[in-house]
């Protein structure tokens, strides 16, 4: 495995790569790797010739300057379980090599980027797109590989990809969970012991909604996620939309969709870290 933090040195590897006939799956990510990572990474090394992971905090989709500074930076630890999953190359530039000048690109694409997160996070998914978009131009990747924690980061990237006519397919992998149902996220070490012990009541609380559903409004649904997870001191949820999850708006009825999503952000402990996760209805 080979790290990279220049551009150039990076595509020089890949043009060869490419010209041997071999064909590339990217991971992007942002470090503070964790087992949801490797999945998608063992994935990659199995569906292509050649991984390459991009492991870069985009400072242009926080929109909180406090998050940016506290989000995990753990570039040696990452790139031994990169090594042991099988990556080729990492590429882990500078932020001046990234942006040279300021991305003055501004991307949209409502609903599904203005909806949740979009309205929560203001110009979150805008940065999401300027670094991913500029991974896709420097890597040419045949296949970028997105973890489904980030459910509706996906429907923004896959909008974008439409937009600017670029020829690489999303490929969708399985959130992956402790086994106490706290989905994996980067954010997790930043939890206290006592935080990481009421954590999991998030997905507890949106799986047994999963029956109750059944014989309830979606309205009823809704209200005893939120009740639930307010109940427990110190979570407290943001938002929780049940939605269609092909338009990514919200839903009335069950019948309004035959692929109702319910997405959840939760603030979690004193600091506060904060938490999204999301459940299939049906
Ligand atoms: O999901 C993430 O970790 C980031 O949003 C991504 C896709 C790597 C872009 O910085």
């Amino acid at each position: 495995m080979i790290v990279f933090n220049k551009i150039t040195e990076l595509q020089n590897v890949l043009f060869d790569e490419r010209k041997a006939g071999h064909n590339v799956g990217l991971v992007p990510t942002m470090g503070a790797l964790h087992e949801g990572h490797a999945s998608l990474v063992r994935r990659s090394v199995a569906e292509n010739d050649v991984t390459v992971v991009s492991v870069f905090v985009n400072p242009t989709q926080f929109n909180d300057k406090n998050d940016l500074k506290n989000y995990p930076r753990t570039l040696e630890a990452d790139c031994k379980l990169l090594e042991d999953c099988g990556a080729d190359y990492v590429f882990a530039p500078s932020v001046e090599e990234m942006y040279p000048t300021p991305d003055n690109r501004h991307f949209e694409y409502p609903p599904v980027s203005t909806v949740m997160e979009g309205a929560h996070r203001p110009g979150h998914f805008n940065g999401v797109c300027q670094v991913v978009s500029r991974l896709f131009y420097i890597v040419k990747p045949d296949k970028a590989y997105f973890g489904e924690k980030d459910w509706q980061q996906i429907a923004v990237i896959k909008a974008m990809v439409k937009h600017l006519c670029l020829d690489v397919e999303i490929v969708e992998c399985e959130i992956v969970r402790d086994n106490d149902g706290l989905a994996r996220s980067s954010r997790n070490t930043l939890l206290s012991k006592d935080e990481r012990a009421i954590a999991p009541n998030i997905y507890k609380a949106l799986k047994d909604s999963v029956s109750y559903s059944k014989k309830h409004t979606v309205k009823e649904t809704h209200d005893k996620v939120v009740g639930e997870i307010n109940s427990i001191e110190g979570l407290e949820v943001e938002y929780f939309s049940i939605v269609d999850g092909n338009t990514l708006l919200d839903i009335d009825s069950w019948s309004d969709t035959d692929h109702a999503v319910g997405c959840i952000t939760v603030y979690c402990g004193k600091t506060p870290i904060r938490l999204i996760d999301h459940i299939k209805y049906c």
